[in-house]
């Protein structure tokens, strides 16, 4: 049978892009686009209101990563705080110590990490890229052999990948970058209000969270910055955020991403039962149901709301459009890099052959999908998978007989 269009209302599997917002977290922001309209800058009484809510959000984060208050700066969201942090940190420290010239990250960061590390590198630092396992693991070894003694102005390596969800071991990473005189931050965009992350326990000087990951509106983050480190503003200006982040705070977007840090306490515990519950009931039904369907990264600590598959003999891009007319939504891996078809920078770390590379799909799950959703997902990933499948020059025998 041919797919036809969906009739049904669609289905959300996509919340690693992004996720729908929470009608409290609206609520909440309203009263700024309406009434509370002032610019917190303004020494009268709107003023005031608008710097209120936005130090209010401020306790929100911080109490969710535990930090203290004074610790966060809000900014656009997780590009621009992982942007700040390595051009903020790198320059500043080699200026302070010129022989720190060294960063190290890994080779499977978000594009706003390595696009960051190599404008730093066009300007001659000298960066290195981790490799990483099978499983999209950093390896503490591959730290401790790169690392060079009084070298290294900063270490980067994400918390949680955004692709195939493997989460690294932070704390080991930076105490070993620590040992070596260096400072270690961590994007933590896909792992802030999924797994518990405290920064003191983590021992991180700096760590970056997005609001849009976490039921918030879009164009809001924060980087978090030890207290006491210095950092050099990458955007000048009026002086909002203690100097290191110009620019009009954007309030009614603060608001949101402070009322979406407290629910994310709140519901932690729900991502990591229910959430997971259903996204491993999810990954085991695709594996029961659909033939030569593999399930990418078994990394014995992964995040719990994404479940990454290679269906052999398809290709993803042709899967994704054949899930959205069946009204599913589901990616290939990252969808913040404006729609660039080109193979998985993550996957090919891994080791990824070009066929496993050009038949995966990212699946993620959210507090709002149901265990109804992912049945009629499966069932609908089945069909197309088969549909493309008969279209493929790859023989696939299993599967000839569906
Ligand atoms: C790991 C990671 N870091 C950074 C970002 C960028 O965050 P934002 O969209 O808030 O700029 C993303 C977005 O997908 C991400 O997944």
């Amino acid at each position: 049978m041919p797919i036809t269009d969906c009739t049904s209302s669609p289905i959300y599997l996509d919340n690693a892009a992004s996720t729908p917002i929470l009608d409290e977290v609206i609520t909440e922001m309203l009263p700024y686009f309406k009434e509370h309209y002032g610019n917190p800058s303004s020494l009268h009484r709107f003023g005031r209101v608008a710097m209120r809510a936005i130090e209010n959000a401020r306790l929100h984060v911080s109490s969710l990563i535990g930090s203290r208050q004074h610790e966060i700066i809000f900014t656009s969201g997780g590009t621009e705080a992982n942007n700040l942090a390595i051009k903020g940190i790198a320059e500043l420290v080699r200026k302070t110590n010129p022989e720190k010239n060294c960063i190290i990250t890994s080779a499977i960061e978000h594009e706003s990490i390595l696009e960051a590390v190599r404008d730093m590198e066009r300007k001659g630092f000298d960066v290195s890229y981790l490799p990483v396992t099978r499983e999209a693991q950093v390896e503490t070894s591959a730290l401790k052999e790169t690392i060079v003694d009084g070298r290294t102005a900063l270490v980067s390596i994400m918390c949680s990948n955004n692709e195939v969800g493997t989460i690294q071991p932070i704390s080991e990473l930076a105490t070993i970058t620590h040992q070596k005189g260096g400072l270690f931050h961590t994007d933590a965009v896909q792992a802030v209000g999924k797994m518990p992350i405290d920064v003191k326990n983590l021992g991180v000087d700096l760590l970056s969270v997005s609001a849009h990951k976490i039921n918030g509106p879009k164009g809001v983050g924060a980087l978090y910055k030890r207290e006491g480190l210095n950092l050099t503003a990458t955007i000048q200006g009026g002086g909002q955020e203690s100097n290191l982040r110009s620019g009009t705070e954007n309030v009614q977007g603060i608001v949101g991403f402070g009322k979406a840090c407290q629910v994310a306490s709140q519901m932690l515990v729900t991502y990591e039962t229910e959430v997971q519950a259903l996204r491993n009931y999810m990954i085991d039904k695709v594996l029961r149901d659909i033939p030569n369907s593999r399930l990418n990264c078994q990394a014995q600590r992964r995040i719990c709301n994404i479940a990454h598959f290679t269906f052999l003999g398809v290709n993803g891009e042709d899967l994704i459009i054949k899930l959205d007319e069946l009204g599913i939504a589901a990616s290939t891996g990252s969808a913040c890099s404006l729609r660039r078809q080109k193979p998985s920078h993550v996957l090919k770390a891994m080791g990824f052959s070009y066929a496993e590379l050009t038949g995966s799909l990212r699946l993620s799950t959210g507090i709002l999908n149901t265990k109804e959703e992912i049945e009629q997902a499966v069932s609908l990933l089945s069909k197309a998978v088969r549909e493309l499948r008969k279209l493929s020059p790859f023989e696939l025998v299993s599967d000839k007989r569906n």
